[in-house]
């Protein structure tokens, strides 16, 4: 790879050390490999330099996690089953009993039971700061904190945590900082370049980007992701199928070109969602409405990404019955899908969060989630429009 290829060309032709013959990566559908000798077996087990069982590594996830790497400007990547097994699998690495983690409010659901729940049962104590506001984290910290997990823009509040301030707070602490880039993508910004750590993605969102394969990943040092592969992946067993693999990897290719039209929608969008007399608000990180828009325009030089959240005058109410007066935007949850999908995350992603937790987050009880597909935009702005008057 070119130092200096841009993210379109990286993202086509980083990751594909395969066969020479090969112009498309195969897909390595096997469970394990053969050796043609006991003494060959032994070898193998002993450099690990060449196929040995997919659960150990696969040479189709390889191509997937060499892109992630390369888009990110990490050393290396980790596949794994969900985006769910990235943030499990790097905390979990991060951190040990004794141990203390900072993280962001306004985290996904399921990271924020990871964080209240499971991490204190298994001995790591945690906290949830204001990543907006760096005193609030430093306030935070603890004689024992050994991490620091952001998520930015949150989901589903696209508010942002404030990176630079706060990577500032963990080199002077000496602390190990962990970033979920989902809902940006390294198209619209790259924390590593930042000064984070660790970077992890829900890949089942943009980087696969088609809404048909899940997975996760996780990028960082070369030294931090071994230790992610040989620990959690290997013995809790959260490896990525290589059909999944292969599909992301393919997803990855346009991730790019996908998301330039996903920043332009969800801007246009949010625009319009702006002006229109039934909304009661609209957040979008490019928007110069939202609260850090300048932070926005430095953090995510890239754009603003593929999700706008609103409400109607008529709270709850209203935005249900949006959701069911549209016909084009899919009622389901999950984005960075190629089609546009309208969600209430009160009722469905983030329900089992308290409520007192989701207010604290910014999560109203009408905020309605659209995450913006790839269809051409007066098309969507139709349906919006027709959906707002019925
Ligand atoms: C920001 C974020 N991180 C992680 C996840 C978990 O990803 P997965 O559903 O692939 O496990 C999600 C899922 O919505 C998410 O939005």
């Amino acid at each position: 790879m070119q130092k200096s290829w841009g993210m379109q060309t990286k993202a086509i032709h980083t990751g594909m050390e395969i066969a020479p013959e090969d112009v498309t990566p195969p897909i390595h559908m096997a469970n394990t490999y053969l050796f043609e000798s006991a003494a060959q077996a032994a070898e193998a087990f002993e450099r690990e330099d060449r196929p040995i069982y997919t659960r150990w590594g696969n040479p189709t996830t390889a191509v997937m996690e060499r892109k992630v790497a390369a888009l990110e400007n990490a050393e290396a990547a980790v596949a794994t089953a969900s985006g769910m097994a990235a943030v499990s699998a790097a905390l979990l690495t991060a951190l040990s009993p004794g141990e203390h983690l900072v993280a962001t409010t306004g985290l996904y659901s399921a990271t924020y039971h990871l964080v209240k729940e499971d991490l204190p049962q298994l001995g790591v104590e945690t906290t949830l700061a204001d990543a907006t506001d760096a005193a609030a984290f430093e306030a935070a910290l603890r004689p024992n904190t050994r991490a620091i997990y952001l998520e930015s823009p949150g989901n589903p509040t696209l508010l942002l945590n404030d990176v630079a301030p706060i990577v500032q707070l963990a080199r002077a602490h000496n602390l190990l900082t962990l970033f979920d880039n989902t809902f940006a993508t390294p198209v619209n910004q790259r924390p590593i370049d930042a000064g984070i750590d660790v970077v992890v993605h829900s890949a089942t969102k943009f980087l696969g980007g088609h809404g048909d394969a899940l997975g996760g990943v996780v990028a960082g040092s070369a030294a931090f992701i071994e230790r992610v592969l040989k620990g959690p992946v290997r013995r809790l067993g959260g490896c990525l199928s290589p059909f999944n693999a292969w599909l992301i990897a393919r997803g990855i290719t346009t991730l790019p070109l996908r998301m330039a039209r996903h920043n332009r929608n969800a801007l246009r969008i949010a625009d319009w969602l702006h002006r229109h007399p039934d909304v009661a608000w609209v957040r979008y990180p490019w928007h110069p409405s939202h609260p850090q828009y300048e932070l926005a325009q430095r953090q995510m030089p890239g754009g603003g990404g593929g999700v706008v959240v609103f409400e109607l005058h008529g709270g709850i109410e209203a935005g249900a019955a949006l959701l069911d007066g549209v016909t084009l935007c899919a009622r389901t949850v999950s984005l960075g899908d190629i089609r546009t999908l309208i969600t209430h995350p009160a009722s469905t992603t983030h329900r089992s969060v308290p409520r007192a937790a989701r207010l604290v987050s910014a999560i109203t009880d009408g905020l309605v989630r659209l995450a913006v597909g790839l269809e051409d935009t007066d098309d969507l702005l139709a349906d919006l429009d027709q959906a707002l008057r019925s």
